[in-house]
């Protein structure tokens, strides 16, 4: 690993003022790849690329990302939570966009020295963590469309608070009726920026009418999918039920930690299919209880109104509720290093 110092280190932010992904430590990873096999990784000042008006990446959007977090413990150490996964899901997310694949553990190793270099920017504050984006962009300056013929791959590190400015204040979210996130077959089981591009339009306009995000339906507009920046699940007549990965829905790491969660603690949770239908009829008998939403930069976010078709269903009087609340602090806690970690989901980096 080549490392390349900054002579002078940034000003760091008012970490009480934190919000998400606003502030970038002083250091980046950034590997290459050209002719056919991937450079080594080096470390060096954050700061801007140069890229050629004709890249790849600017015209036809082969770009894709992960999103992990560090923690800093009580004790001064700094956890990762199931990097590996994220690193594997990156890969599956190249693969399906033509990009070549990386050595997890290569990578895995750089983004540990890249953490420790930069310490000192991980905030300690309750809630607070350093948000770690993994990135590769195709970056042949060629404008045929075809697969890039290179590529970069980076990390950049950002210190964070909640995701939502209400930290974990109900959310409000509307279910979409119009557009749709991805189609079967497309790439929504995969982490590409165009899923993101896509979702902005129905996300803007949900804001404009007060919402926080939207809930994607499936193209027959019939099924349950996800939120864009979490996994959804709803807690009906005592049964906790999520979308179930039909190939549409990212798989999400911490929606997978959720049902493990689940299991351990003997609370009745299913993937499976769930309609919109389901799910308001559930409201108007008083069975919903419970909405939540699984992500890393969200956690586990309760949501306190679902917007559909001209009416608010209030879901659990606006509050978060017993299970969210619990699957918050064990989540929570494992991450933070104040409940066991029974499934061995921490990896230490110093
Ligand atoms: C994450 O939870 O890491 C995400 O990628 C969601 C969003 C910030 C894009």
């Amino acid at each position: 690993m080549k490392i390349k110092l900054c002579r002078e280190k940034r000003v760091k932010p008012d970490y009480s003022k934190l919000g998400f992904g606003k502030y970038f430590t002083d250091h980046m990873l950034v590997v290459d790849y050209v002719d056919g096999k991937w450079s080594e990784p080096e470390i060096v000042p954050y700061g801007d690329f140069s890229l050629a008006p004709c890249t790849t990446v600017l015209h036809y959007g082969q770009g894709i990302f992960e999103g992990l977090k560090a923690y800093k413990r009580p004790n001064g150490s700094i956890a990762l939570f199931r990097p590996r996964d994220n690193l594997i899901r990156m890969n599956r997310s190249a693969e399906r966009l033509c990009m070549p694949t990386i050595d997890t553990e290569l990578i895995l190793k750089g983004m540990k020295e890249l953490l420790e270099i930069d310490h000192d920017w991980i905030p300690s504050q309750p809630g607070t963590s350093v948000y770690i984006r993994p990135t590769m962009i195709g970056t042949e300056a060629a404008l045929g469309v075809h697969p890039s013929k290179t590529y970069r791959f980076f990390i950049i590190l950002s210190p964070v608070a909640s995701y939502y400015a209400n930290g974990l204040a109900p959310t409000k979210i509307l279910i979409e009726d119009k557009y749709v996130r991805a189609p079967l077959g497309g790439t929504g089981e995969v982490k590409c920026m165009a899923n993101y591009a896509a979702s902005l339009l129905a996300g803007d306009l949900a804001n404009k009418k007060g919402y926080d995000q939207v809930l994607w339906l499936d193209t027959e507009h019939k099924y349950v999918e996800e939120v864009g920046s979490m996994n959804i699940f709803f807690v009906i007549d005592g049964v906790v039920k999520t979308p179930a990965l039909v190939g549409s829905i990212l798989p999400g790491i911490t929606r997978d930690s959720v049902l493990k969660l689940l299991k351990k603690f003997g609370i009745p949770a299913e993937e499976t299919r769930i309609t919109v239908e389901e799910v308001y009829a559930a409201h108007q008998q008083g069975k919903l209880s419970e909405v939540f939403g699984t992500g890393t930069a969200a956690v586990i976010s309760p949501v306190g109104i679902l917007g559909y078709k001209n009416e608010e269903l209030v879901i659990n009087g606006n509050n978060m509720g017993k299970i969210s609340q619990m699957l918050y602090d064990e989540l929570t806690g494992i991450q933070y290093g104040e409940k066991p970690d029974t499934f061995g989901w921490i990896e230490r980096v110093k």
